[in-house]
């Protein structure tokens, strides 16, 4: 039987979904914390070491979750995965992937260099510099969202509207990451999260945030299917292909002239929220790429 590794610290439902979806193509899989490898390097022995790997090492790596930290151990968390794939152990997403997207400012960069479009952003250390930038923004009548630089589900992430709010404009541990506000098209508050696997789109979904304009799932958004339009379609697989993933999960708003901005590539999406207005089994999407693609298993 072919084991998997499933990198996560809080298995959860998405860890029950993947465990499923493995154990129906007949692998075995097993949960394990980033926190819980080695790097063993001696006269003989696997070179890195996880719990329930002791004799061997996996046949691929699926990441859930990747625990945050010091500079040091998320450095080592990455080591791990890029190790494994250097090893030709598939990694899904690799650690290239994850390393892009964790980083906001990463992904804003790359998203603007493949030509897609994204809000106008500035990622700085200076203060002042970050200040003027923000102050001309508000004079031209733009607002500003204000995010730390590794952050998911809304955490942190704050609206700039007046001089006011200034004052509190807090960096993250030194960077700070400014980007102009798009107001939606439409009432209340709204984005898109369209999933992408492989290339295609699975699913997608319109997440409500009601009043509030921060459209997390995590933060009570309300979720409803749609059906991708063409070009949402194009721009989710460009943005996931712009940052090399083999699955993604894209955050798109339509702004009130009616033009999609990507706002975010998610290379570690929660599905919970889609799959529960979708008629789509997203472990198993993932699953059949997974070992169909990277370890050529013909799915059941
Ligand atoms: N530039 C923006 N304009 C309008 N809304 C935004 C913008 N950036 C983020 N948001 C809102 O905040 C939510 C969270 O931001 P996002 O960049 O996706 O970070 P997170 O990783 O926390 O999900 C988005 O889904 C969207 O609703
Ligand atoms: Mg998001």
């Amino acid at each position: 039987m072919g084991k998997i590794a499933i990198f996560t610290d809080d298995p959860g439902w998405h860890g029950k979904q993947l465990k499923l979806a493995f154990a129906k193509q007949g692998y075995d899989s097993h949960y394990v914390s980033l926190t819980e490898a080695k790097i063993q390097l001696e006269e003989s022995g696997l070179p890195i070491r996880l719990p329930e790997f002791a004799n061997a090492l996996p046949d691929a790596v699926f990441v859930r979750g990747v625990p945050g930290g010091s500079l040091e151990e998320v450095v080592f968390y990455l080591d791990i995965l890029h190790a494994f794939k250097l090893m030709n152990i598939p990694v899904y997403n690799d650690g290239h992937a994850i390393e892009r997207s964790v980083d906001k400012g990463m992904t804003s960069f790359l998203l603007k260099n493949a030509g897609l479009p994204t809000p106008a952003t500035w990622v700085a250390r200076n203060r002042e510099e970050v200040l003027k930038i923000a102050e001309l923004e508000l004079q031209q009548g733009h607002k500003l969202i204000s995010k730390p630089l590794f952050g998911s589900q809304g955490e942190g992430i704050r609206r700039i509207e007046k001089m006011t709010d200034l004052f509190w404009l807090t960096s993250s541990h030194g960077i700070y990451y400014l980007q102009r506000f798009v107001q939606c098209a439409g009432e209340g508050y709204a984005d898109k999260r369209v999933f992408v696997v492989n290339g295609k789109v699975i699913a997608a979904m319109r997440r409500h945030g009601g009043k509030s304009w921060l459209n997390n799932v995590a933060r009570g958004a309300r979720c409803e299917a749609i059906e991708a339009d063409e070009k949402l379609a194009q721009l989710a697989i460009k943005a996931a292909a712009a940052l090399k993933m083999d699955y993604a999960g894209v955050d798109i708003i339509k702004d009130t002239n009616g033009n999609y901005s990507i706002i975010e590539v998610n290379s570690i999406p929660a599905w919970k929220g889609l799959e529960s207005v979708c008629n789509v089994c997203v472990a198993e999407h993932l699953v059949a790429d997974l070992l169909g693609r990277y370890l050529k298993i013909n799915m059941l």
